[in-house]
């Protein structure tokens, strides 16, 4: 993807969140969403309890109601409307593309990253990953949606690329949960299955 291409995709992804920011919570409700419950399964089962978070594609900054106030909350999102959500609930926020965002965090310098749902609009996610590794201390979650391609030409109709990446983007994961549920897009009733990935870093 040239520059143009990509500064395409961050508009057309700025617009249609920026839209649902108001009622997102209700949309993701709907559409069964399971990312968080994984992420709240891996956390018991590590016993992580605590620490700063480095949210990509923070969205509303809902996770935040399911993991609690024992940890603090960093996020970054391309839609204002969405981190506008997210600073209600209580993240501090960065508005941009966390491609370019996640350059400036330190080394080590939070405790866990996740990637809820996210990581579908973003092509280069190897660099990504990389990033992820440098910035935290502790460990890394991320959802990886896999669109079967009627679903995936339905999601492209709104002018937004989506991309299937490989489990391979993440070297010698902890936990890798394959071929799951992940949600249902509830203006189509397209299953959209995919996998998750946890890893340790201490
Ligand atoms: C499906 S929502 C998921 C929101 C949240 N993680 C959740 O689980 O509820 C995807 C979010 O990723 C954001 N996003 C997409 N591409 C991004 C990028 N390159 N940088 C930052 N945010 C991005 C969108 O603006 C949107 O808010």
């Amino acid at each position: 993807m040239n520059n143009t291409e990509a500064e395409k995709q961050r508009k057309g992804v700025m617009s249609v969140y920026d839209k649902m920011a108001p009622t997102y919570d209700k949309l993701n409700n709907d559409a069964q969403y399971q990312g968080e419950a994984i992420l709240l399964e891996m956390y018991k089962k590590y016993g992580i309890s605590a620490g700063k978070i480095f949210d990509i594609g923070c969205g509303t900054g809902k996770v935040k109601d399911l993991l609690g106030d024992s940890f603090t909350y960093e996020g970054v999102d391309l839609s204002p409307a969405m981190t506008h959500e997210a600073a209600k609930r209580g993240y501090t926020c960065h508005t941009g593309a966390v491609e370019d965002v996640i350059k400036e965090i330190g080394d080590k310098s939070v405790d866990h990253v996740i990637a809820l749902s996210c990581l579908y609009f973003i092509e280069d996610v190897e660099t990504l990953i990389k990033e992820c590794e440098r910035i935290s201390r502790k460990s890394i979650f991320i959802i990886l949606e896999h669109f079967g391609q009627e679903a995936k030409e339905r999601m492209e109709s709104a002018q937004v690329h989506v991309y299937n990446h490989p489990l391979s983007i993440v070297k010698d994961p902890t936990e890798t949960k394959k071929d799951i549920f992940l949600w249902k897009r509830p203006s189509t009733g397209d299953i959209v299955n995919g996998n998750a990935l946890f890893k340790l870093l201490e």
